[in-house]
């Protein structure tokens, strides 16, 4: 029996929409380990997406056992994992039984169309009956000045941008008495100051979001409106709900005696449920909703140690601390080290997500991009916050073409198939599968290929399907270039996309900057495994002194510069905003 050596790593496991990985990093983010195991996408109809929580759990601890074992084979033991962080795909959701442990129903994965009918509703309600605020609340709800609040009367008090705000003695009581069946009536009731906000602009203030189908407080309305199981659970108190990370944190810390229930902040950020002020879950938001309390997670930072791994799971890592918990963005913002104000990363993954660091303040967006938060270095930490652009559709485009239009056997062909021409013969590709997410945010936008002629081959479809992303993601850096007033010179990338050299010549070109490519670009597991060791005060790595990460993952970068003048950019540029054009509101 060989004599295994003790040496010091950290894990992280992250479990994207498509696959789940565990990666065990040394002090310098070298990979000593992995495992990776896809799990089956649940498309029952069209537009719908679903995950089953059970294999989301098989698929980690798959993950956590064969790295663990190829870690072992290498000649070190396992006690030379320290810590693990979890990042994970963000806004699915799960809701499960308090009693039993077990999953009510399938997830309902980001990019599930199916709510759209809930956006609508909760549009027309938040028109006419606006959130509820009382006195307490209205300083956590981040009202804009330029809103006025009407205090009393009958009048209605009209805001600059079209907010009508009441008084409740103006408005039929028609949310506040369903709620109080569910002890989520307003406080402020008592001495009769309870206000309504109407109109679209409260909501984004306080959560920085807008209604979506994308996010999960809509995702859980679904649910308890069409799922009779989880309506029966919430009506019983026996309803739990969370994200990716709260699912595999109440498994990993032993269901069988009641695991944790949490939510790292930059999870909660996406569920409209929250303030991004507090950082806490917003009252009047789940009044809107008909959400009780009782199935939200406890809200946590992203560094902290929540628990260990429960011996009643089957891994290798028992007693471990699970010291970091973010979403899977915001992971890759920490692990491409775009740590202070100013700087911005693009992950390629199944959508794209181009993440702008804005430090301490929750700067808002005019041209649609989300507030949201970065991370929160642990429980006394100030947050960090970002802007983002999400993308829907990026690298699911491409398995897209391979699985349903089998234009090529696999993804790794794409290269060869677009670069066997030169430029994509006049084709545009609008890949808006399920509308358009940032910055156009068009929900009836169809996916589109236009420009087509008896010239074009299959291999002018696939550049094209290459050139849709780099589009969009110019479209949102040049929001991003507004609104913060900052020339981007240089782009860091990373994702499953960015293998492709072509992909991120095309990007380059198209945008006009400079893509700097890692040679390790597991930057999402990255991130988590960051802040897991900031927490456990591991290898010196210090979130608030990025000095302290010099030495972390600076194997070779390679940058691909705009290879094109500015007038061609322009006219692809303009070609590419009247494809978009055609493509909206295609549905409607
Ligand atoms: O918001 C959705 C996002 O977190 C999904 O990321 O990498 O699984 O496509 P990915």
């Amino acid at each position: 029996i060989r004599e295994l050596r003790n040496g010091q790593f950290i894990g992280s496991l992250d479990c994207g929409t498509t696959s789940t990985r565990f990666i065990i990093f040394d002090k310098r983010a070298k990979i000593i380990a992995e495992h990776q195991a896809e799990f089956e996408q649940i498309l029952p109809h069209a537009g719908w997406h679903e995950h089953d929580p059970e294999a989301l759990v098989s698929a980690m601890t798959d993950c956590i056992n064969k790295a663990v074992e190829k870690l072992e084979w290498m000649g070190w033991s396992r006690s030379s994992i320290k810590g693990i962080g979890i990042t994970n795909q963000r806004e699915t959701t799960v809701a499960w039984s308090r009693s039993t442990g077990k999953p009510l129903c399938n997830a309902i994965v980001w990019d599930d169309a199916r709510t759209l009918g809930v956006v609508r509703e909760y549009e027309k309600k938040l028109d006419e009956e606006g959130l509820e605020i009382d006195d307490e609340e209205e300083d956590l709800h981040g009202v804009q000045e330029d809103v006025e609040i009407g205090t009393g009367g009958d009048d209605a008090a009209f805001g600059e941008k079209g907010d009508v705000v009441d008084t409740t003695a103006t408005v039929a009581g028609t949310i506040g008495k369903a709620m109080e069946g569910l002890g989520l009536a307003g406080r402020g009731k008592a001495n009769g100051s309870t206000r309504r906000r109407k109109g679209k602009e409260g909501l984004v203030d306080v959560t920085g979001l807008p209604l979506s189908t994308y996010f999960s407080a809509i995702k859980l309305r679904w649910m308890l409106d069409h799922q009779q199981v989880v309506r029966d659970a919430h009506e019983a108190d026996d309803l739990m709900f969370g994200t990716v990370d709260s699912w595999l944190v109440y498994a990993l810390t032993g269901r069988e005696k009641g695991g944790l229930h949490i939510m790292d902040v930059t999870n909660a950020s996406r569920t409209l449920l929250i303030s991004l002020k507090t950082l806490q879950w917003h009252p009047p938001l789940l009044r809107f909703f008909g959400i009780r309390p009782s199935v939200l997670p406890k809200i946590v930072s992203s560094a902290e140690v929540y628990g260990t791994i429960s011996k009643h799971l089957d891994t290798p890592l028992t007693d471990v601390p699970i010291a970091g918990i973010i979403g899977d963005q915001q992971a890759a913002l920490v692990g491409n080290k775009c740590l202070r104000k100013g700087e911005a990363k693009c992950t390629y993954g199944t959508g794209a997500f181009v993440l702008f660091n804005t430090g301490s303040e929750i700067v808002r967006s005019d041209y649609g991009l989300i507030s949201t938060i970065a991370f929160q270095a642990g429980p006394d930490a100030t947050p960090v916050y970002a802007l983002e652009g999400s993308i829907a559709v990026a690298g699911s485009a491409i398995k897209w073409l391979r699985d349903q239009m089998e234009l090529i056997e696999e993804s790794a062909d794409m290269d060869i198939l677009a670069g066997s021409v030169v430029d994509t013969g006049g084709v545009y590709f609008v890949t808006a599968f399920s509308g358009l997410l940032a910055p156009y945010w068009d929900r009836e936008a169809s996916g589109t290929i236009i420009g087509l002629t008896a010239y074009t081959t299959s291999a002018h479809i696939a550049r094209a399907t290459l050139e849709a992303v780099c589009y969009q993601t110019r479209a949102v850096l040049d929001v991003i270039e507004k609104e913060s007033g900052n020339k981007l010179e240089t782009l860091k990338v990373d994702g499953g996309v960015t293998n492709s050299d072509l992909a991120m010549q095309l990007q380059a070109n198209i945008g006009g900057f400079n893509v700097a490519r890692p040679a390790m670009r597991e930057s999402t597991a990255l991130g988590s495994a960051l802040l897991a060791a900031h927490a456990l005060g591991l290898f010196g790595w210090d979130l608030n002194n990025p000095e302290t990460l010099a030495e972390v993952n600076t194997a070779g970068v390679h940058t691909f510069e705009p290879e094109i003048d500015a007038k061609e950019r322009a006219k692809k540029i303009k070609g590419w905003e009247r494809a978009v054009s055609r493509a909206k509101s295609w549905h409607t």
